[in-house]
């Protein structure tokens, strides 16, 4: 990469060098730069399994050779791809790695320096080259490694591809092949994707992925495609860890652990983000994040996610944490206490006219009224078919009549005429 940004660098500079300098090399007599209609490359290339070697030569006399510096520039791109790679070289051949694309166009130039001014003397015209790969069946091949030991790739299938093929995935990691473990396929049966898990990942060795696109009507070795990638680009964290959320000194503070990852495992390496219910999504680099409020939400649910950024550039982000709720416990203990007091209230008088009604059907049966004690005696006895929970709550009760009873015992014709009153059952 650094090459590749040097080189229109220098090309800028000598482009400048040959702008400005003309008069001071005139003045000074030295040839400019000459362009050499005689010079010219030739261009082949050579196919190997996974990539395409670009070779070149030159029709340099020998003593050209002995008195110059002899260099190459080259340029290339890729089919349907608008980048123009190009590269100052010494060497006269240049390893491409094809990858999915279907060929390329490359042009060549001899460059002569003259050797104690480094300066260009010479140069070629270009030369060009036009290389065709074998068709390309598949397309949008991406890979994802997840939960530590998964890897997923998936891959388009060209609409122009035969009827009768299948599509077979392996990779070689650092020295040993894997055949795909669990394809993933389409509505047609074709494989469009591998599920692979268990997998000891070494996070900075490539991935060699080699998938081969096979005739199944015949033997034929079928074609190969290939591409490389490092574990830990395409690694995809799981969510951070340990996620809580406090309230502290009147701000909301939101802490977390890193998740398990392949790379390093360095603070510095994560990047988080924080997403707080109709918030702005904030980026943090510590475990931590604290967040100031004046009136708090009632329902303010956190989460966060991760990705490695500085160690290692990577695009892929974790899923969002599950939500954590931000809780005022002062909030949730008041609004507890007062939904426990309400259905106390509520419970405490159905019971109340429940133990009314009862009364007074007992009193109907065991005229004349025996004293109150025994009468709840009764009452608890023939309580006793009903659920535990009932007589639970009737307990309850009982200490709540039980209270009450000097008062009745005093005044206990006025309190059964008041319950009979209440219970609607005076006629009877
Ligand atoms: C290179 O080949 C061309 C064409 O054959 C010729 O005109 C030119 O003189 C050659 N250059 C050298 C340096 O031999
Ligand atoms: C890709 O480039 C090749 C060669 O330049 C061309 O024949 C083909 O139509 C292009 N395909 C697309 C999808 O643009
Ligand atoms: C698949 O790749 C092609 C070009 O290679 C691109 O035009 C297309 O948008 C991609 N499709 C998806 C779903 O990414
Ligand atoms: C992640 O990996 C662990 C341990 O390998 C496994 O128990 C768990 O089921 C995996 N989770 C998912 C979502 O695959
Ligand atoms: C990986 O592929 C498996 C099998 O299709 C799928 O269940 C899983 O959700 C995929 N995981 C990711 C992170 O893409
Ligand atoms: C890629 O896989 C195919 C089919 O399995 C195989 O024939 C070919 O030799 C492999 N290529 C390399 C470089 O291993
Ligand atoms: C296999 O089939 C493909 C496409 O049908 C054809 O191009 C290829 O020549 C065949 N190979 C053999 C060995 O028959
Ligand atoms: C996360 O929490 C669990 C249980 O509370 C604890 O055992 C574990 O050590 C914590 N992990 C980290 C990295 O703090
Ligand atoms: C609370 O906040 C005030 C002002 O922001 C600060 O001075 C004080 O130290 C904080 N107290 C605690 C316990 O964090
Ligand atoms: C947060 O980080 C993302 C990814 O690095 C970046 O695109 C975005 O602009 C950042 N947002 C803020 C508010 O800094």
């Amino acid at each position: 990469m650094a090459r590749v940004t040097v080189v229109p660098v220098m090309l800028i500079l000598s482009f400048f060098l040959h702008k400005i300098l003309p008069s001071t090399s005139l003045a000074s007599g030295q040839p400019d730069v000459v362009d050499a209609p005689g010079l010219y490359n030739v261009l082949w290339i050579t196919k190997q399994e996974s990539r395409v070697i670009l070779s070149w030569n030159n029709n340099l006399t020998k003593e050209e050779t002995e008195k110059y510096t002899v260099k190459y520039i080259l340029s290339y791109k890729f089919f349907n791809t608008t980048y123009e790679r190009e590269e100052r070289l010494q060497e006269k051949k240049k390893i491409i790695h094809l990858e999915l694309h279907s060929g390329f166009n490359a042009k060549v130039k001899t460059q002569l320096f003259a050797k104690e001014t480094r300066k260009v003397i010479k140069e070629s015209g270009w030369t060009e080259f036009t290389y065709k790969a074998p068709p390309v069946y598949i397309q949008n091949l991406s890979c994802i490694i997840y939960n530590i030991s998964f890897l997923n790739c998936t891959w388009h299938i060209k609409a122009e591809v035969p009827e009768d093929i299948q599509i077979f995935f392996l990779y070689r990691h650092v020295g040993k092949d894997f055949e795909c473990q669990q394809y993933i396929k389409n509505a047609r049966k074709k494989n469009i994707g591998c599920h692979m898990k268990g997998i000891y990942f070494q996070p900075s060795r490539k991935i060699n992925l080699n998938i081969t696109v096979r005739d199944l009507r015949n033997n034929s070795r079928g074609l190969s495609y290939y591409k490389a990638f490092t574990p830990q680009k395409i690694e995809k964290l799981n969510p951070p860890i340990n996620v809580s959320v406090s309230l502290e000194n009147r701000s909301i503070k939101i802490q977390w652990k890193p998740p398990p990852t392949i790379g390093s495992a360095s603070k510095k390496c994560f990047f988080y983000q924080v997403k707080i219910t109709d918030r702005k999504i904030v980026n943090v680099t510590a475990e931590e994040y604290e967040y100031p409020f004046h009136k708090p939400a009632s329902k303010c649910a956190a989460q966060v996610r991760v990705k490695k950024e500085t160690c290692i550039r990577n695009k892929i982000w974790s899923e969002w944490s599950e939500p954590v709720f931000i809780h005022e416990e002062k909030t949730v203990d008041v609004m507890l206490l007062s939904i426990m007091l309400f259905s106390l209230l509520i419970f405490l008088g159905g019971l109340l006219i429940c133990a009314c009604r009862r009364f007074r059907c007992l009193e109907a049966i065991t005229m004349p009224v025996p004293h109150p004690s025994d009468n709840i005696k009764t009452w608890l006895a023939a309580d006793e078919t009903h659920d535990q929970k009932q007589v639970s709550m009737q307990m309850e009760m009982h200490s709540e009549v039980t209270l009450g009873i000097p008062e009745e015992n005093r005044d206990k014709n006025v309190q059964q005429q008041k319950c009979l009153k209440e219970s609607g059952l005076e006629d009877l």
